[in-house]
């Protein structure tokens, strides 16, 4: 055992661990190696990572390419304060604006999504001087600082809502879960009907921005249509409103395009990136349009901010993610993916729907597929079940459904791997229906 595998050092780390592992964690496994789609816990035992570590290590993890490059940082310069360039920034950000959709060409940096979505907040009132109120979806997920928690789904007795800004949580459309059963196309008209007379008439002190997960991730995986998204803009466009994109989970080819704002044609006027990014070092951010007013010095700076490793690192994975062709691999892979899910369907009745697109992959989970009714202990039984057969499904515990798994490997998955962790989700669905433990 080397100096960081004590087991009494080990055991007193797990215990001052400030978090609570729930029950079935993942962070119950110690995890000592990674390689590609692939982890390894302290006992050696090796497992398919169908959660890229929550979404984050799209190329795959500890890519020799992303690795080389940040030990090549390393060696000349590790941290710079905000207020000096370095060529890592440079070169990143100047990459970045020739892949940006748009006119998003403004680019600022921190370390955490949630930062990021606070940094693209502060922007838009920055821009809308005086108005009070953002505007967010009633399922949206946008992290878990103070302000970001209350920008999400209601959290379960949330201690940190007296400190809370203000947010007007709107609907907006389900195709799977379709209020009083109307049509998709019907309920988007709803709720963007709904979303104007809220601006309208529902707020006091005006609204500096609407910020929206193109696809929502851990609200439930919800899908929306090309219209709600277009709807969106143009409402912005009559309100003067700045439309936020949280693209923090959807960005770098998990849809199977660079960017969801790519994949649906529309653009916001800000967009937030991070995850996958940073080739698994810490990296966020937003894009902001080039009108748009930036900050002055001072109202966003942040010490750590624009790490030269992650950034050297992000250059790296950027250009893979290019020079592979991932884009093309996460919609391949993902069209499998969805096409052998919904054959599934037909076979497992746990199955209530599956959800694409790209590599952003999950099924909902429900006692009966008539009913819809969601099955939460099932989502918790394939989770269990896979880590015995070694295979990590990402599983969504948010405060609404919480019966979601998600298949969501490294862009770069093959389709041999993609292919044995939905053999493993056949067989455990089929065992967990053949015990009624759902
Ligand atoms: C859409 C979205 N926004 C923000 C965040 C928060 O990012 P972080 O955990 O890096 O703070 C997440 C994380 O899951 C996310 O999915």
């Amino acid at each position: 055992m080397n100096q960081h595998s004590d087991a009494a050092l080990l055991d007193l780390g797990k215990k001052s661990i400030i978090h609570d592992p729930r029950d079935g964690d993942a962070r119950k496994i110690t995890l000592t190696r990674a390689r590609g789609s692939y982890v390894w816990d302290d006992a050696g035992r090796r497992y398919l990572d169908c959660t890229s570590q929550a979404w984050s290590n799209s190329l795959g993890a500890n890519d020799p390419r992303v690795i080389d490059a940040a030990i090549a940082q390393m060696r000349e310069i590790t941290h710079a304060r905000p207020n000096f360039n370095t060529h890592a920034l440079l070169t990143l950000t100047a990459k970045l604006t020739s892949i940006t959709p748009g006119d998003l060409n403004r680019i600022g940096y921190c370390l955490h999504g949630s930062l990021a979505v606070e940094m693209a907040m502060k922007l838009a009132f920055k821009n809308r001087p005086g108005a009070q109120n953002i505007i967010v979806m009633q399922d949206a997920y946008h992290g878990r600082s103070v302000t970001t928690m209350a920008a999400s789904w209601p959290h379960p007795n949330n201690p940190f809502l007296p400190i809370s800004p203000r947010f007007i949580r709107v609907p907006h459309p389900d195709a799977y879960r379709p209020r009083m059963g109307m049509a998709l196309e019907q309920e988007v008209a709803l709720c963007l009907s709904l979303l104007e007379d809220t601006i309208t008439k529902g707020v006091d002190g005006g609204v500096a921005a609407i910020m929206v997960e193109p696809i929502m991730g851990n609200g439930g995986h919800i899908v929306h249509p090309k219209s709600f998204h277009q709807g969106l803009r143009d409402i912005c466009d009559k309100h003067g409103i700045i439309l936020i994109w949280d693209e923090i989970q959807s960005c770098f080819g998990r849809t199977g395009a660079m960017f969801a704002a790519d994949y649906y044609g529309v653009i916001p006027d800000i967009m937030t990136f991070g995850k996958g990014i940073g080739g698994g070092f810490p990296l966020a951010g937003i894009f902001a349009s080039d009108r748009l007013t930036g900050f002055d010095a001072g109202e966003d700076a942040l010490t750590f901010g624009q790490f030269p490793v992650a950034m050297a690192a992000a250059i790296a994975t950027v250009d893979a993610i290019i020079a592979d062709g991932l884009c093309d691999n996460a919609r391949r892979l993902g069209d499998y993916a969805t096409q052998r899910l919904v054959e599934m369907s037909q076979r497992r009745r746990l199955i209530g729907d599956v959800r694409g697109p790209g590599l952003f992959v999950s099924v909902e989970l429900v006692r009966d597929q008539t009913t819809k009714e969601p099955s939460p202990r099932a989502a918790s039984e394939v989770y269990r079940r896979g880590v015995e057969k070694g295979v990590l499904f990402g599983e969504a515990r948010y405060a609404g459904l919480g019966n979601l798994i998600k298949v969501k490997p490294p862009l770069d998955c093959t389709q041999e791997d993609m292919s044995l962790a939905l053999d493993v989700l056949d067989e455990v669905l089929g065992s967990i229906e053949a015990d009624g433990a759902y």
